[in-house]
């Protein structure tokens, strides 16, 4: 197991490049079972979800190749539609393959998907979609069976616009015969680029963004070199490490419109920032104050994936707040460890009580998931005297050299294997 050791106090100066999107690269790579075609993928993060993607997809035939920080993907080798179990439940994004594995072999088997311990998850939209596409499914011994002898259009409404079914559901359309519609579909940035990709390998998709996606049924696909959009929430908890820590830093390669939530909510905690074309500049030399309340909701909403990390900046806010997490049913596992650090954090259900303290306290804490593991680290950053961070896997699952680039930054902090 690895730990992070931080010495917290030090400002932050200079500039941060932004990975590609954990959550493009991963349905764009589930999107390359699709097509014989050589996809190559550029600036993908080396984070272990891409990894162990990147391994169900080799356990299903496909040839993978690393060059630096590209990845070229060859399917034409690819012979299985089982996805492996111990994988399946590393990574939520796993359950996409259904709709690209079912698209190419007509069968599919996984067992249910891991990811993030922060809700209950279902994939019920998933297999309701799928189902409305023509595919038999049977949910037995905690596998999910699919078979079809056809893939048909048909038009689709999601009871509530998930991310993971409206990609799962254009994957499994974008060969189908005739037209699909996804109609209250999710809205996030990475619909779109998912989108961008699967046209530029000569599928018909249109309206991603929009809430309402249409996908026509094309023969055959090729491939493709891309660059996926910046991870908007890689740069949001930059962004926030900034205003926690005081300094001045600059985010570069980024799309700032993808996090104008966050950027409006900064800078009515009193942060200085400035926006020039793919860079966002923050600054920030004084103690902020609290913004009142803060809810998360899907895009264009205040993202998810940014409310620990944000809550965390909260806790040292002088004020008072109130977080509500309307997505995941347990997204505040980190709140107990940052009580251990100081914090006056309450949550009541879906619900975070946040009063301001002076300054967090460094304590020894574990990380309990990907986005609450890197609200601690935040906290560790900004607290008096020295923090561990232990079992900071779940960090690595979605941010690439993290500490590499903090250290950068001027922040203090080693990964020490223990
Ligand atoms: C994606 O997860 C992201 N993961 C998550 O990021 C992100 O938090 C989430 O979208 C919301 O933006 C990837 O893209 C790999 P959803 P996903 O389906 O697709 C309910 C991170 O930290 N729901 O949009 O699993 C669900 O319970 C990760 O990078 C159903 O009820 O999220 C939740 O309440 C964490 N039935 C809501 O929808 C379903 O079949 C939103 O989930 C599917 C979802």
């Amino acid at each position: 197991m690895e730990k992070y050791i931080i010495n917290g106090g030090n400002k932050l100066y200079g500039s941060v490049k932004i990975q590609s999107a954990k959550n493009s690269v991963l349905p764009i790579l589930a999107a390359a079972v699709l097509t014989d075609g050589k996809i190559k993928i550029l600036n993908v993060p080396q984070i272990s979800d891409v990894k162990n993607m990147v391994k169900i997809l080799t356990c299903l035939g496909c040839r993978a190749v690393y060059n630096g920080n590209d990845i070229i993907i060859d399917s034409s080798y690819a012979d299985c539609f089982e996805i492996p179990s111990a994988l399946a439940h590393e990574l939520r994004s796993s359950v996409f393959l259904l709709g690209s594995v079912i698209s190419r072999f007509h069968s599919a088997k996984i067992a249910y998907p891991g990811g993030c311990d922060i809700g209950l998850r279902p994939v019920d939209l998933h297999l309701t979609g799928l189902k409305r596409l023509g595919v038999k499914i049977t949910e037995r011994n905690g596998y999910i069976l699919c078979k079809c002898d056809k893939l048909y259009g048909n038009e689709i409404m999601l009871d509530c616009p998930s991310v993971g079914a409206t990609e799962n559901i254009m994957l499994a359309a974008v060969k189908a015969e005739g037209t699909t519609v996804i109609k209250n579909a999710a809205r996030e940035p990475e619909i779109e680029d998912l989108q961008n990709f699967l046209n530029r390998i000569g599928a018909k998709v249109s309206g991603a963004g929009s809430g309402t996606v249409t996908i026509e049924g094309v023969k055959s696909l090729g491939g493709c070199e891309y660059l996926p959009i910046p991870d908007r929430i890689e740069a949001g908890t930059f962004l926030i490490a900034a205003a926690m820590c005081g300094g001045e830093m600059v985010a570069e390669g980024v799309h700032p419109e993808n996090i104008s939530s966050l950027i409006h909510k900064l800078a009515e905690n009193g942060c200085k920032i400035g926006l020039n074309n793919d860079k966002i500049i923050i600054e920030n030399h004084g103690r902020l104050v609290s913004v009142k309340s803060i809810e998360t909701q899907p895009y264009p909403g205040f993202p998810t994936d940014l409310q620990a990390q944000y809550t965390a900046l909260c806790g040292v806010c002088e004020g008072h707040s109130i977080i509500t997490e309307n997505l995941f049913e347990t997204r505040y596992k980190y709140v107990p460890e940052l009580r251990k650090m100081g914090a006056d954090i309450t949550v009541i259900d879906r619900n975070a009580f946040v009063r301001g303290v002076e300054r967090y306290k460094g304590a020894t804490v574990i990380a309990h998931d990907l986005r609450g593991g890197a609200a601690l680290v935040l906290a560790g950053l900004a607290a008096e005297g020295r923090s561990e961070i232990v079992d900071i896997s779940h960090i690595d699952r979605g941010y690439g050299s993290f500490e590499y680039k903090l250290r950068n930054l001027g922040a203090d902090i080693v990964r020490v294997t223990v």
